[in-house]
């Protein structure tokens, strides 16, 4: 991973840049990096913030070999991966919040949007590719407030300036470890300590509904089992579930 390198000042958006080379002859693990993004995505149609000089914009073409079966668990992996290289460089404590969001004290410090290609049998996974997104540097003066409710970044939680060029390598050599642990699920292990949501009452989006319940861990496939109020159980495979504060 990141063998072929693709460095920007400025893109829309890191993801795009790497889904216009899906069509080429473009190897795995050639990856796009940019200093800003002027329409940084998140999930669920969010817009991420990306402003300069702030934070770590990268996105990961991946061409894995492995069956449809395996596609949610991508950015589980990668979460671990962001979550170890966060830490190695800072040393505070990353936790992930399920599926892929990473958070520090209670707020989140990263998001993961994976974008996949089915290939034309429509069971194989021909392409993805994995944008991460790293609030790196002091958001304070370029996040509006109700943004800074939820959102910080690693200086702000630890003082630490990490260097983003250290943090893009260490990213992307755990991103290629962690790739590796998913065919035989092992990333489950490092996912499932770091899961903050497991134990707690959360809330989720499923759907049109909104439902309440018990986060009671992850499963073998990486999906969220909540356990709702009635005792029925739910093993939530998309979406985004919070803690419910009372
Ligand atoms: C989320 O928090 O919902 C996911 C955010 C993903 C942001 C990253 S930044 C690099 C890549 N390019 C994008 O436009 N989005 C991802």
């Amino acid at each position: 991973i990141g063998r072929t390198l693709k460095v920007f000042d400025e893109v829309d958006s890191t993801n795009n840049v790497v889904r216009e080379l899906e069509t080429e002859k473009s190897p795995s693990g050639t990856t796009a990096v940019a200093d800003r993004q002027t329409a940084g995505r998140g999930r669920i149609g969010r817009k991420f913030e990306s402003p300069s000089g702030k934070g770590l914009y990268v996105s990961v073409l991946v061409r894995p070999n492995f069956g449809l079966e395996f596609a949610p668990m991508i950015t589980a992996a990668a979460a671990c991966a962001a979550a170890e290289a966060v830490e190695a460089l800072c040393g505070g404590k990353v936790m992930i919040k399920w599926v892929n969001d990473l958070y520090m004290n209670g707020k989140k410090i990263c998001g993961i949007l994976t974008e996949a290609s089915l290939g034309l049998e429509m069971r194989v996974l021909d392409c993805a590719t994995i944008g991460i997104g790293i609030n790196v540097r002091s958001i304070a003066d370029s996040f509006d407030e109700e943004l800074k409710k939820t959102a910080t970044s690693i200086e702000d939680e630890t003082g630490v300036a990490v260097n983003r060029n250290k943090l893009c390598a260490e990213l992307l050599n755990r991103l290629e470890i962690y790739l590796g642990k998913i065919e035989d699920r092992s990333f489950l292990l490092q996912y499932r300590e770091r899961e903050m949501l497991t134990g707690n009452i959360i809330s989720a989006h499923v759907g049109e509904d909104t439902i309440v319940g018990e986060a009671l861990g992850i499963d073998d496939n990486a999906n969220l089992v909540v356990q709702l109020p009635s005792g029925e159980i739910r093993n939530l495979n998309s979406g985004e579930a919070n803690l419910c504060r009372i």
